[in-house]
């Protein structure tokens, strides 16, 4: 597990998008997970510009999203769909059939998430998972109590998550389909990104306290290549903060490629 702790939130977001850039240069038909939310806009954008202004070119990139809420259209305003599409996937160079995002619509729900899982499977898995983490510790959409070994499902929101995500988008559905914690854990590496001191608790629990349903990132302890970039604020819980900063040290001399430096 590497933590990388950047002060400043922007650099933060661009040093995400960097790991990301750096995965599609190296493979250039890489399958990657995608996040919603507020964290990753940062990063978002930057891998907008790097797509404009730097070349980085995603046209043999497959994108599956981690979640949908259920119940609605693609059209609706407060759906991943368009958040997606407006904050990344309208700007970049991604095939539209290469872009999976969870129908929330759909009238067979079992069937929609069996599909999801088969379609992952059959692009060969994803290389790079990117997430966020809620309150709740949850990632994707497992709340608290998720199966560590979950598959694509539909996920009851907490109490937490739906005041959480309706005091950005408004009413917002109580149930999501969500990629299961099992799902996650079959990605090549996975990258997380939290800032901001709310985030802090679910960010000591995950790296730090046991693994636990009750945390539903903390099952990443159980994977081999995970990073962590946080913020100050974020990182304020940790308590092997000296530690964690040389491990990034020596990353950086001895597998520069985890911190998306493979072509410097
Ligand atoms: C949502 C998403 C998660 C996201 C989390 C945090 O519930 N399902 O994937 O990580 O919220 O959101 P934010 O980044 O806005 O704090």
């Amino acid at each position: 597990m590497l933590v990388v702790i950047i002060p400043d939130r922007e650099k933060a977001s661009s040093q995400a998008a960097k790991i990301v850039a750096d995965q599609i240069r190296r493979k250039p038909d890489s399958v990657l997970g995608l996040p919603t939310g507020n964290t990753p806009l940062g990063m978002y954008s930057e891998l907008i510009r790097m797509h404009r202004e730097e070349g980085v070119d995603l046209s043999r990139v497959t994108t599956f999203n981690l979640d949908e809420y259920f119940g609605l259209k693609r059209e609706h305003p407060q759906s991943f769909f368009r958040y997606t599409h407006e904050n990344f996937l309208d700007h970049v160079n991604i095939k539209p059939e290469n872009a999976h995002i969870p129908d929330g619509a759909s009238k067979d729900f079992s069937k929609t998430c069996a599909d999801y899982e088969a379609a992952i499977k059959n692009t060969g898995g994803i290389d790079l998972q990117i997430l966020g983490i809620g309150r709740t510790g949850h990632i994707g959409f497992n709340e608290p109590t998720s199966s560590l070994a979950s598959r694509t499902r539909l996920k009851t929101l907490s109490d937490e998550t739906i005041n959480d995500n309706s005091k950005i988008s408004g009413d917002i559905p109580t149930v999501a389909i969500t990629i299961g914690i099992g799902t996650i854990l079959e990605a090549r590496n996975i990258l997380l990104l939290a800032f901001g001191e709310a985030k802090a608790e679910a960010v000591a629990k995950a790296i730090e306290g046991p693994i636990s349903s009750s945390c539903s990132a903390s099952a990443l302890q159980m994977h081999p290549h995970v990073t962590f970039i946080l913020d100050e604020s974020a990182a304020a819980k940790l308590s092997h903060r000296g530690y964690y900063d040389r491990v990034v040290e020596q990353t950086l001399k001895l597998s520069p490629e985890r911190l998306g430096h493979s072509n410097d």
